[in-house]
């Protein structure tokens, strides 16, 4: 399985303390199942991590791995705030910040926890002009998603996708979010899904978000979303991943 949405890079932001806490991560991940995590460090005014602290990141964790025989795969990625839509444009053009495939065909575009951006339809309609696709992350855990469904599916109508946190659906959120991210499984709302994990305990658990998507809305659709995540980052990319040892 691929994780797209990890917060396992030591010290660059509210994730992983430091490598041995990264590595530790990265063990339950492979004992989950997971083999390929891109690493999305946050990249917001209060976080800058882009793309150079990314990329050497990336490098001192894999070279770590590599040597504990850890065979998980770290793909340099982030999780990029939408505070100004010129900002991002600016951004996005320079290459200030990490899409979640080489390929620049996805971005992980996060809301503001204060409030809707109303610059985000005119950025989706920027992107997919481009080419990229945008996934929206954890929209269950914003209320101006939950209260407004039809905000959420605008923004898909128009080529977005989204990422159901597993931790919402186990309820390690809260409530609304756990109701919210079922809604989203069952109306095929939900692209994809991730860990959005932070440390050791809010930690790699995507196997269980697959087996609750079978149950509320069939393996068909469980394995429809594992598909949309292999568009972003292919079984084969870099041959580390052996044949057939993917649980859905
Ligand atoms: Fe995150």
């Amino acid at each position: 399985m691929i994780d797209i949405h990890c917060h396992i890079l030591p010290g660059l932001d509210d994730g992983a303390a430091d490598m041995q806490e990264a590595v530790a991560m990265a063990r339950l991940a492979y004992e989950d199942g997971i083999r390929h995590i891109v690493a999305t460090p946050h990249f917001t005014s209060a976080y800058p991590n882009g793309r150079a602290v990314v990329e050497s990141g990336v490098r001192a964790l894999q070279a770590e791995l590599d040597r504990e025989g850890l065979a998980v795969t770290i793909h340099p990625g982030n999780e990029v705030r939408l505070e100004d839509a010129a900002r991002f444009r600016r951004e996005a053009e320079s290459g200030a910040f990490c899409f979640l495939d080489r390929q620049e065909s996805f971005v992980l575009l996060e809301q503001p926890w204060s409030g809707y951006n109303p610059e985000t339809a005119g950025v989706v309609a920027w992107l997919r002009e481009r080419g990229v696709t945008p996934v929206i992350p954890h929209p269950e855990r914003h209320y101006f998603f939950r209260d407004n469904l039809p905000l959420l599916e605008s923004l898909i109508a128009t080529g977005a996708w989204t990422q159901v946190s597993v931790d919402s659906l186990l309820g390690r959120n809260n409530a609304e979010a756990r109701q919210t991210a079922e809604t989203l499984i069952r109306r095929d709302l939900a692209h994809t899904l991730a860990t959005d994990a932070h440390n050791v305990n809010r930690k790699p658990n995507l196997s269980h978000g697959f087996r609750i998507a079978a149950e509320l809305s069939g393996a068909e659709r469980a394995e429809q979303i594992h598909r949309r995540m292999e568009q972003i980052i292919p079984a084969d990319r870099d041959g580390s991943r052996p044949a057939g040892t993917e649980a859905g």
